[in-house]
Parts: structure tokens; C-alpha cells; sequence
């Protein structure tokens, strides 16, 4: 649903890291494509001053994308700060005052949920919630119960229609490409479904490790970290039939009528692992048990796609840095009974780091006479410098009032029941190579028909399919 646009943008948790890392660069590129002209007001307890917040901002914009210094500039004339305790009421008086005649606030809640009930508490007593939206971040929650909560905490304050819950990934060009993609092309249509559809693969695999966030991941885990939410929207985005209206309800309603379908999953369906040397990492405990890696096997109870599997793959320390979706067809009858394995299609959907779209299909052998060889038609595109950044457009959004980039209330509860049972589940983990494609055990229990498919590097020369 689109609100008004909110009149300033006030973000708790100024000096901490996701502002560094995610928030100022946003602000900046807002500044530099002329989207960002309402007051920005950092709140945080450390004791600082305006100037100290802007000398942060500069560094974090240095760090992340580079400095330009006209929309640095433009940027930090908006900048206001206010410090205080989150316990103190004080605090939220000084931003009321901060605030000014904003009527229509945007909060993004950059500190740990444990805070969101009282921080809101407190901006309710403050006057400062009337007409206000809350913008928080993924994970919501560590499990369905938590999430449960937190919802009732927001809603407490704000309607659904103001609780903006970020997952970046909704904001990532190519993840909303899938949908237009689906829906843009008439030739898809009849192809994608049960009838056509023998299994759909999304891998994604990153090659580092957990780059000093070792004691957050070891408390979080591939399954809460990226499957839950990442992965989920990009398979409701390839699973969710076309929404009767083009308005952000219709959409999210299709979203969830996907994991509806969804039963919970159960201990044969997953596999887990942990790459070797994780447990030296700094913040992660000796013995632990947190996945780094994490295959599982879903099956749809709806009548587009039953009976199609849908395998998800996710891990640390992969060979490759990419996010790939493989959809592979069922294979055509073999009436010539020929002695070869019968020929079989796909479409291959690369997120990043390039994207692709690849359809792959069987030819003649240009010197043979029955021999046909595998071959994919391909698009490919490299993205660009200026392009917008999925934090930049999730906030862009929020800003402006349109929840369709945005997790809803029912969405985020149904993808935690789906994983909910194998987060306490005691289920095995497995050690691998770091650099490998994760366990073996995963290429045993939870094995696409044909094999995973091993997503190439964005500079892999070569793009054909390794099955
Ligand atoms: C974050 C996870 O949400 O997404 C990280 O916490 C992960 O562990 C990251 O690396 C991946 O995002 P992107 O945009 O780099 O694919």
C-alpha cells in the first residue's frame, strides 16, 4: 500500500555498524540521484556531537562506494543527532524537538530487538509515533515464537501498513526482475509449472566466511541468516502466481499464499554443515554447532506445483560468490529409444554477482547425424556503477510509503513455521573443505535428480552447465 511520504528520517543506532556499513552510503547515493531532502536525525548513546556523526558518516561513504563530495555535502546539511539513553524519556523529548513540525517520521530501528518495545513505548509517550512508520531489519526474530513477539511489540504502536521489515534482497534488481520475467514473457507461462517442471535448484553460495561477525552468525546459523528470509522471497518470486492487481497487498498476499503451501520442514529434508576452521574464528564458540552450510528439499502442496521439488542450497566458504536459480524441465519421451540419456532443458536465473538468463537446449552436433549436444542461449549483464543498491532502494521506498519491497506481518510468521522444527532439531553437522561445495553428505541424502549444479564464477569464461 503507498502512504505519504514520510518528512524526516530518524535512525537509531547512528554510531553503530549497520548505519557505517549500509545506512550513510544509502543516504548519500539518495543525495546524489536528488531523493533525499527531508531532515535525518541519528540517535544513538555515545556521548557524541553532530560533528563526530558527520565525521562518521564521511568515513563510512569512504569505506563503502567512495566520497562524492556534493552529496556528501547535501547529505550532511540534513544531518541532526541527538544522544541519549534509550531508557531515558529525555532522550525522546530532545527529538521531538529535533523533529520540529514532522508529522510523518520514518524510525529505522538499527539496534537489537530486545530495544523495539521500549523504544516505541517511548516514542508513543514523546508524541512522536502519531503518522510515524518503523523500519526494521532482518532476521525478524530467531524463531516463530520470537517473531510472533516482535510483531506484537510494533503493532502495539504501528498498523502493518507502517512496519516496513527490511530483506535487502527484495531490493535487488535482478530479485525483482524474476517476477517481471515471469510475468512480461507469454512463452513462460505454459512451461512453468508440474507439468513441465521436474525440479527448480536456487544455490547460494558466498566463498568468504563470516568476516568478523562471528559471534552474531554463531548465534544465527545459514538456516536464520540467509534461507529464511533470501532465499524464501527469491522462491516465492519463481513459485507465486500472478497477483490479481499490480498493488502491494495483491503482491504480498500471493507471496504468502507460497509458503502457505510450504509443510514444515523435517529432519530428513535437511543437511547441515560447518566448513573447517569456522570454530577458530573470533566471537565463535569451541564445540559449536551453528550451520554454515545448509541444503533442504521443499515440496508445494498447491496445484501448480506439487510434486516438484525445490532444493535450496546456501553456504560460507563455497568455491564461488553467486546466487543462481536452476529450473530443469522434464525430459521429453525417448521414442527413438536411442542410446544416449534422453536430452533435457532449462532455465538457468543468475542473480549475482552478473545476471543471467539462460535457456538450455539441445541441438544437432553440427558433423553428426543423431548426435545432439547440450547448448544455453544466453543473456548476460554486468552491472553497472550508477546502479541503484538494494539499500538504497529499500529505504527509497520506505520513505516514500510503498510496503511492496517490505516482509509482511503473515509472511514472515509463515516462513518461520516452515523452518521452525529444524532449528532445535539435533540433526548431524558436517565438517567440509572450506572452498568445496559443502558436505558430501548433501550430495547423498539431498540430491536434486541430474545432480546440483555448480554455479560458475561471474569471470568463468565458459557458462555451460555443471551437472
Ligand atoms: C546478509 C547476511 O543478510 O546477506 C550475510 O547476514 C550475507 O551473511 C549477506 O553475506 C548477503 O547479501 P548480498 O547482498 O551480499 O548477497
Amino acid at each position: 500500500m503507498n502512504g505519504p511520504h514520510s518528512d524526516a528520517f530518524v535512525f537509531f543506532g547512528a554510531t553503530g555498524d549497520l548505519a557505517y556499513k549500509k545506512i550513510f552510503p544509502a543516504l548519500q547515493a539518495m543525495a546524489k540521484r536528488g531523493n533525499l531532502d527531508i531532515p535525518i536525525v541519528g540517535v544513538a548513546k555515545a556521548g557524541w556531537n553532530l560533528d563526530q556523526l558527520r565525521a562518521r558518516a564521511r568515513e563510512s561513504v569512504e569505506k563503502h562506494g567512495g566520497l562524492d563530495r556534493e552529496a556528501f555535502d547535501r547529505m550532511s546539511r540534513l544531518l541532526r543527532y541527538v544522544d541519549g539513553d534509550y531508557h531515558d524519556a529525555s532522550t525522546f523529548q530532545s527529538l521531538r524537538k529535533e523533529l520540529g513540525p514532522a508529522a510523518r517520521p520514518a524510525f529505522y530501528l538499527a539496534i537489537p530487538p530486545e530495544l523495539f518495545g521500549l523504544v516505541t513505548e517511548h516514542l508513543v509517550c514523546t508524541d512522536c509515533s502519531k503518522g510515524a512508520r518503523v523500519i526494521v531489519e532482518k532476521p525478524f526474530g530467531t524463531d516463530l515464537a520470537s517473531a510472533r513477539e516482535l510483531n506484537r511489540i510494533l503493532l502495539a504502536t504501528f498498523p502493518e501498513s507502517g512496519i516496513f521489515r527490511i530483506d535487502h534482497y527484495l531490493g535487488k534488481q535482478p530479485v525483482r526482475n524474476l517476477l517481471y520475467f515471469r510475468f512480461a514473457n507469454v512463452f513462460l507461462d505454459p512451461l512453468w509449472n508440474r507439468s513441465t517442471v521436474e525440479s527448480v535448484q536456487i544455490t547460494m553460495a558466498e566463498d568468504f566466511g563470516v568476516e568478523g561477525r562471528g559471534a552474531f552468525y554463531d548465534q544465527t546459523g545459514a538456516v536464520r541468516d540467509v534461507i529464511q528470509n533470501h532465499i524464501f522471497q527469491i522462491l516465492s518470486n519463481l513459485a507465486m502466481e500472478p497477483p490479481a492487481r499490480s498493488d502491494s497487498e495483491s503482491i504480498r498476499d500471493e507471496k504468502v499464499k507460497v509458503l502457505k503451501a510450504i509443510a514444515p520442514i523435517d529432519e530428513r529434508s535437511i543437511v547441515r554443515g560447518q566448513f573447517r576452521g569456522y570454530q577458530s574464528e573470533s566471537g565463535v564458540a569451541k564445540g559449536s554447532r551453528t550451520e554454515t552450510y545448509a541444503a533442504l528439499k521443499l515440496e508445494m502442496n498447491s496445484w501448480r506445483w506439487q510434486g516438484v521439488p525445490f532444493y535450496i542450497r546456501a553456504g560460507k566458504r563455497m568455491p564461488v560468490t553467486c546466487t543462481e536459480i536452476l529450473v530443469r524441465l522434464r525430459r521429453p519421451p525417448d521414442v527413438y529409444q536411442s542410446q544416449q540419456a534422453p536430452p533435457q532443458n532449462h532455465i538457468r536465473l543468475r542473480i549475482s554477482p552478473d545476471v543471467q538468463i539462460a535457456l538450455g537446449m539441445m541441438v544437432l552436433k553440427p558433423d553428426r547425424d543423431v548426435e545432439g549436444q547440450a547448448v544455453e542461449m544466453l543473456a548476460n549483464r554486468h552491472p553497472e556503477a550508477n546502479e541503484m543498491d538494494a539499500y538504497e532502494r529499500v529505504l527509497g521506498e520506505a520513505i516514500a510509503g510503498d510496503t511492496t519491497l517490505f516482509a509482511r506481518e503473515d509472511y514472515v510468521e509463515e516462513a518461520w513455521r516452515i523452518v521452525d522444527p529444524v532449528l532445535r532439531a539435533n540433526t548431524p553437522v558436517y565438517e567440509y573443505e572450506p572452498g568445496s561445495w559443502g558436505p558430501a553428505e548433501a550430495s547423498q541424502s539431498i540430491v536434486p535428480r541430474g545432480g546440483w549444479h555448480a554455479p560458475m564464477a561471474a569471470d568463468a569464461k565458459d557458462v555451460q552447465l555443471a551437472a
